[in-house]
């Protein structure tokens, strides 16, 4: 009997849904049935993003505050797999992400089926996954896999890049010399290895061993430096929404605020906070270091790490 699977996503420049497409190849040409759930909000999120547009994200994002949804609806009342790809924004789920998550219908459907998250960024998407992780644990569904695919670029490089596609909306050469920004080409069109795998244990109806499966495929790298930013940074971005909150008056200079707080932080201050910890700290906690790391690389998810 053929598997029927549930394909969710959000995207504006089209990568995930690439990413997407690219994944279930595999399982498409093994006779799977795949219905497509595209989320689309009632606020249309702009694309390109204006500067000041793009940092007002971050309040509901990083709070995890969904918005209204446009009325959806699936052919089938239950599935064999449903396929999340998603995006961070903000070190979080994408508004759009949240707000399907923490939708009450979306739940009742996800509700006991296994689900498999792949997402498509820049480079930081740990933070936002264990929100994920937490959302999907409210819904009763059981994550089964976790896919990343991110931009391989230095983290300085991409930063500068990936604003220029943002702010454009041509995934294209900054001043034809930066290299292109987001997942390369190539990594889109290798997610469908993944959508093999996976394939494999859906068609043996028996999820034991996926995850450590496609972590020995790469198709999760938990990179340290990342971990370690993603790690402080959540920490500092939920403590400049709480003084949003506290001020909503003042939100739109706040954060203006935010944005020199965030280009000083990513490009200046960490690079020297990383190399402090690599002489004074890493040697120390290679235990520690290596457990934070396979805890991110899994589907097992914790409150407290
Ligand atoms: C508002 C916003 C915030 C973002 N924040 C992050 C982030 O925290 N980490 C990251 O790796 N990528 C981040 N990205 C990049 C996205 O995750 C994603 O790769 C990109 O927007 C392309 O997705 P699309 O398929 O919706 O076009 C952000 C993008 C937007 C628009």
């Amino acid at each position: 009997m053929s598997k029927h699977v549930l394909a969710v996503y959000f995207t504006q420049s089209g990568q995930t849904k690439e990413i997407l497409d690219s994944f279930l190849q595999p399982l498409l040409a093994e006779g799977v049935q795949v219905d497509f759930l595209e989320v689309k909000t009632r606020h249309q999120f702009s694309f390109p993003w204006s500067i000041p547009v793009f940092f007002d994200t971050v309040p509901e994002s990083v709070d995890v505050i969904p918005t209204a949804l446009e009325p959806w609806s699936v052919p089938r009342q239950q599935y064999d797999l449903v396929i999340l790809a998603w995006q961070p924004w903000n070190l979080s789920p994408s508004i759009p992400i949240n707000s399907i998550l923490q939708d009450e219908a979306f739940k009742a459907l996800i509700k006991g089926t296994p689900l498999v998250t792949i997402c498509g960024c820049r480079n930081m998407w740990i933070n936002a996954q264990e929100k994920n992780k937490k959302l999907l644990q409210e819904a009763g569904a059981q994550l089964v896999g976790n896919i990343a695919l991110f931009d391989r670029h230095p983290n300085h490089l991409s930063y500068f890049t990936i604003f220029h596609w943002l702010g454009t909306g041509r995934k294209d050469r900054k001043w034809g010399i930066f290299p292109k920004p987001g997942v390369a080409q190539d990594d889109i069109a290798h997610a469908a290895v993944f959508g093999a795998t996976v394939n494999r244990f859906l068609q043996a109806g028996n999820w034991q061993g996926l995850q450590p499966e496609l972590v020995g495929q790469k198709a999760v790298v938990v990179k340290y430096s990342l971990m370690y930013i993603e790690r402080k940074a959540g920490k500092i971005f939920k403590k400049w929404v709480a003084i949003i909150n506290k001020h909503p008056q003042n939100r739109k200079k706040i954060l203006v605020a935010y944005k020199y707080y965030l280009a000083v932080a990513l490009l200046i201050a960490s690079p020297i906070i990383l190399l402090v910890d690599l002489i004074l700290v890493r040697p120390f906690s290679q235990r520690k270091i290596r457990r934070q790391m396979d805890y991110y690389a899994s589907v097992e998810w914790r409150e407290k790490i």
